[in-house]
């Protein structure tokens, strides 16, 4: 168990327990919540009127993976290879969720992942995130590919991170860390699972391309999704002008006949980078993207304050292992380091197995961008709730009151169930 989980592995009544909680009273939809968000049960819930939404190739590529999708549906399966060992008849009255991350404490255990994609599927859509996040008291990380520069988002939400894709450069990495400091954001994550792109043969077949080529395909797709072409599209061009990706090398505009990406010699970038960026960097850094142990072992010595233990949500390698099946190994090796993870997490019981073979802290991407299309704030607001009810219901079928409390005890392997009680090892 880490310090900062220690700290808190006394119960304190709070205002956690305020919070409205999920205590059996989930039967009917909550008539208080704007229509759209009442038939909102559970974040898988937001897909299907977020597809409905988003034209075809931008929801492609949001809720794509790479290839054959593999990795995407085995970070699901993970999940499903572990069950749970409750105990009876705890007082849980006094159940918290509360977090301490990086010298502050956190509502709850999860945050919003970075993703690039949000304001060309949501109106507006890295603030939306952004605000949602800092009022619930959790972190957002804004993504480098993202629309929205990020010195704006970290004014309006100021429990934003920053997440780059770098080259191995040393000019390109000096001027970004020297903006993000000057944004006032504490907390770097640089993500280490993109010397190249993916294979994203669904983007070519669904007619995605970044930036957006104004072709006859995109108008119809765009036509056929009026609300997003007048909620969102219109809207934006009217209000704000056409957006342009802020945070990686020179500004290119979102819709672009010509226009490309310049990534730089992302290939090259290497240790030695991360190690000129412990130098540069006097806030938190962060390595996400890590899968094996070995590298978490060379991160904690390079002086990465954290890793996020991630495959990229299955966008990456196909085929690259579920980050929860690595993560007990990676927690061995990292010594003091705080080890997060993303990837596949959709239910409080997810975010509890992950505490449970040791992530201090989790990240969830996909459902928040769809919240925020279909709803806006009040889109992202809900599933924030959602989720912290989940898991204040779960803490207490589970017999908790702390998270430091969720220990790999509380789990066994349900594959090899043998039939005999309590067989199954613990994994
Ligand atoms: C960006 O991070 C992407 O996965 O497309």
């Amino acid at each position: 168990m880490s310090d900062s989980r220690r700290e808190l592995s006394e119960p304190i009544a709070s205002a956690d327990q305020a919070a409205s909680r999920g205590t059996g009273a989930a039967a009917l939809p909550d008539k208080t919540l704007p229509r759209a968000l009442r038939g909102m049960l559970a974040l898988d819930d937001f897909e299907a009127p977020a597809r409905r939404y988003i034209p075809r190739p931008i929801f492609g590529y949001v809720s794509g993976g790479a290839e054959t999708n593999a990795s995407l549906r085995g970070n699901r399966a993970a999940f499903d290879d572990l069950a749970f060992v409750p105990r009876a008849l705890v007082n849980v009255r006094a159940r918290t969720q509360k977090t301490a991350l990086f010298g502050r404490t956190y509502d709850a255990p999860f945050g919003l992942a970075p993703m690039g994609g949000t304001a060309m599927a949501a109106y507006q859509g890295d603030l939306v995130l952004a605000r949602a996040a800092a009022e619930a008291n959790i972190p957002m990380i804004l993504s480098g590919a993202s629309l929205t520069p990020l010195e704006r988002v970290r004014e309006e939400g100021p429990s934003a991170w920053f997440q780059a894709y770098l080259p191995g450069e040393t000019g390109p990495i000096t001027a970004l860390v020297e903006r993000v400091a000057r944004a006032g954001y504490d907390t770097l994550v640089l993500t280490v699972d993109v010397p190249v792109m993916a294979n994203r043969e669904n983007n070519v077949r669904s007619g995605y391309h970044t930036p957006l080529r104004p072709t006859l395909r995109l108008a119809w797709d765009g036509i056929t999704r009026p609300r997003w072409l007048f909620g969102m599209f219109a809207r934006t061009l009217l209000l704000h002008g056409m957006p342009h990706f802020e945070n990686w090398g020179p500004r290119v505009p979102l819709l672009s006949r010509k226009g490309e990406r310049q990534r730089g010699l992302r290939d090259q970038l290497s240790w030695s980078h991360v190690e000129l960026m412990r130098r540069l960097w006097t806030g938190r850094l962060v390595l996400k993207g890590i899968l094996d142990k070995n590298d978490a072992k060379i991160a904690r010595e390079s002086g990465a304050d954290g890793i996020i233990v991630s495959n990229h949500g299955g966008r990456q390698l196909d085929g690259a292992v579920a980050p929860l099946r690595v993560l007990p190994g990676i927690v061995s090796q990292a010594g003091g380091m705080t080890v997060m993870m993303d990837s596949g997490i959709r239910r409080g019981t997810d975010v509890l197995k992950a505490l449970a073979l040791g992530a201090h802290f989790v990240f969830v991407g996909r459902p928040f961008l769809y919240a925020a299309a279909i709803a806006g704030e009040a889109g992202v607001r809900h599933a924030i709730k959602l989720l912290r009810d989940e898991i204040d219901r779960d803490m207490a079928l589970l017999g908790i009151t702390t998270l430091a409390e969720m220990r790999r005890e509380r789990l066994m392997d349900a594959r090899n169930f043998n039939g005999f009680g309590r067989g199954g090892r613990s994994p």
